[in-house]
């Protein structure tokens, strides 16, 4: 019921604010924060980045799942700018980490090393259209659409950047770049790690005065 009124009065608002009545900031009811158990803002405020993951990859049907809610994603002109590859053949993972680990010894100390995206034994990779300057924002929404209900069903993830540094630059990987079949155009961008989470981390602090209204 609650939600109802609170709808009415958002579209009240809405007409108020663009028919040149008082300002939103005048109008606008603050939202009671006992009503904000919202799934959304539950998952949004709850998701961490997880390194940790038990070995099984993420069931296909549920990683589906999670695809189809990242090409659900905005995007610019509906373009759909994006290339989406996803791995979760361990001889794919297991065999880049040992070029990896050989170049990269101290990394594999680590007792809890498996592999080197943070340990996920499924890898969504990205590639943007490198002719379309909004591209980067197309695949990074994708990509939160993709963390976001994943985490809604229990599925951890970590947005990773250094794989693909390393991808991209390393000649002795070329091989795995080629499997991923990027279309002529696309250029990897960033991956994202998906597993079952064997971890729990702690929230990272956020600096709200980066944040701010504008009168
Ligand atoms: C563009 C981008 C690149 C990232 N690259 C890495 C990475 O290479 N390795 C890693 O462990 N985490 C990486 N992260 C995850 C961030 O470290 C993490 O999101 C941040 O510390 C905030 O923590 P939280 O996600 O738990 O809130 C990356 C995140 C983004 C958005």
């Amino acid at each position: 019921m609650k939600k109802v009124i609170y709808s009415m009065l958002g579209a009240g608002l809405l007409c108020l604010s663009s028919c040149g009545g008082q300002t939103q900031t005048e109008q606008t009811p603050a939202v009671d924060k006992s009503s904000a158990k919202n799934q959304v803002i539950e998952t949004i405020m709850t998701r961490r980045s997880v390194r940790k993951y038990l070995p099984q990859p993420v069931n296909r049907d549920t990683m589906q799942m999670i695809l189809d809610c990242g090409i659900h994603a905005p995007n610019g002109q509906n373009k759909q700018s994006w290339a989406v590859r996803v791995v979760d053949n361990p001889e794919f993972i297991n065999g880049i980490t040992e070029v990896y680990k050989k170049l990269n010894p101290k990394m594999a100390e680590d007792p809890g090393f498996k592999n080197m995206f943070r340990n996920a034994p499924t890898v969504v990779f990205i590639a943007n259209d490198t002719s379309y300057d909004m591209s980067q924002i197309d695949c990074g929404l994708l990509g939160e659409n993709m963390i976001l209900s994943a985490w809604s069903m229990g599925i951890g993830s970590c947005c990773l950047g250094s794989p693909i540094r390393f991808m991209k630059t390393e000649p002795q990987v070329a091989d795995y770049l080629k499997r991923l079949n990027i279309p002529e155009g696309y250029e990897l961008l960033y991956c994202i790690a998906f597993g079952y989470p064997d971890e729990s981390p702690a929230a990272k602090p956020r600096d709200a005065s980066k944040v701010m209204f504008v009168e």
